[in-house]
């Protein structure tokens, strides 16, 4: 089955082609960070337009990179939810439209579960090592923050077992470097950075590290950063920044690294899955390398392409629906939450004692 996976939830622009069994013809991604940059953060007006101008484009390299036409795909796997509706529309007009003119069938994937799935995406003829149903999975990006067990490949067999109270780890890494002075987004900065300096200097915790939760709450260390920069001001050298970065870093990594641990030996499975943006942190694939090693337990850490937002996962996760018999009628809408249920109430912050 050959499946054309399309993704515009959020600041990337993407088109792929994908086979059933996860292996990519074609992925092409068009990214808005220079468009968002000078503003620091995501603006949706604009995400919506810069869709609209690159998508036609994308496509287009997309079916040629592949080099396959419209008709020779089984059907069209687009992200309808989670995210910005007016960003989630283009994508959703768009599948539409592929799939009114060729004949195809179409189907809706919750961005989420395609972050989910993503470790099944096999961007090499070298067949990556996939986990076992069930395994457990922190999904991390600029958005979304949570732990959740996996038992089969479907949104209805996803149970979250633990999600942010707050901002999402993504959101705390681009706040950080945002108070420091460094460029949107932060993460990629912040981890560049953290490699030359003393994780040491210092002392940054990440609430809810010491619990038996598997919820998170990060405000509080943007709060311990904004209070460290009132009274330090922003550091004055390389070295100073470095060691900044090293310090956030380090408090945000161990509390990811740590819960994901705990909810597998909970739950009692062996297979623990990295996904989301900030899954390509150079500590946090390291920390929970090695703390997984310790314990037993077999990590799956799918390359930085995937993990970052693209439409490969999309059309993989699309594609299981499509063969499975699910189809989505010319109603099908754009929506800003996830499909998935949510364990964790947002809002309430950490508290003592939890
Ligand atoms: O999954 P993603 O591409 O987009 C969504 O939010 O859905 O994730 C983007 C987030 C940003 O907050 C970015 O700062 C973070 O992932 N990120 C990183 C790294 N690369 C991207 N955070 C920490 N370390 C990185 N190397
Ligand atoms: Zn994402």
């Amino acid at each position: 089955m050959l499946v054309l996976g399309i993704e515009s939830s959020c600041d990337e622009t993407g088109v792929a082609v994908v086979k059933d069994d996860g292996y990519v013809l074609s992925d092409v991604v068009h990214t808005q960070i220079d468009t968002h940059a000078r503003y620091g953060g995501i603006v949706p007006e604009l995400a919506s337009r810069d869709h609209v101008r690159n998508i036609a484009g994308v496509l287009r390299e997309a079916l040629s990179t592949a080099n396959v036409g419209l008709s020779d795909l089984d059907g069209i796997a687009v992200t309808n939810r989670p995210g910005l509706v007016g960003a989630l529309l283009v994508g959703v007009q768009v599948a539409k439209s592929i799939a009114w003119g060729s004949e195809k069938p179409f189907v809706g994937v919750d961005h989420l579960v395609g972050h989910l799935l993503s470790v099944f995406v096999q961007r090499s003829e070298t067949r990556a090592r996939v986990p076992a149903f069930p395994f457990v999975c922190l999904l991390a990006s600029g958005g979304h923050t949570a732990i959740y067990r996996v038992d089969a490949p479907y949104a209805e067999s996803i149970t979250e077992l633990g999600g942010t109270r707050d901002d999402a780890a993504g959101e705390a890494f681009d706040k950080a470097a945002k108070l420091v002075g460094l460029g949107y987004p932060g993460g990629p900065e912040i981890d560049r950075l953290a490699a030359l300096g003393n994780p040491k200097a210092i002392h940054f915790v990440a609430p809810m590290r010491d619990t038996n939760s598997l919820e998170f709450s990060f405000s509080g260390l943007k709060t311990q950063v904004v209070r460290w920069v009132t009274e330090h001001g922003r550091p004055k050298n390389d070295q100073k920044l470095a060691d900044f970065c090293a310090s956030f870093q380090g408090a945000v990594v161990s509390v990811l690294a740590q819960k994901v641990i705990t909810a597998a030996e909970r739950e009692g499975v062996r297979d623990v899955v990295l996904g989301g943006g900030v899954a390509a942190n150079r500590e946090l694939r390291s920390t929970l390398s090695t703390l997984a090693e310790t314990r037993g337990l077999c990590v799956h850490i799918p390359p930085v392409a995937s993990c970052t937002d693209n439409a490969a996962m999309i059309a993989y996760a699309g594609a299981l629906e499509l063969r499975r018999g699910t189809r989505a009628s010319w109603d099908l809408a754009a929506k800003s939450k996830t499909v998935l249920v949510r364990a964790t109430r947002k809002g309430r912050g950490a508290r003592m004692n939890q």
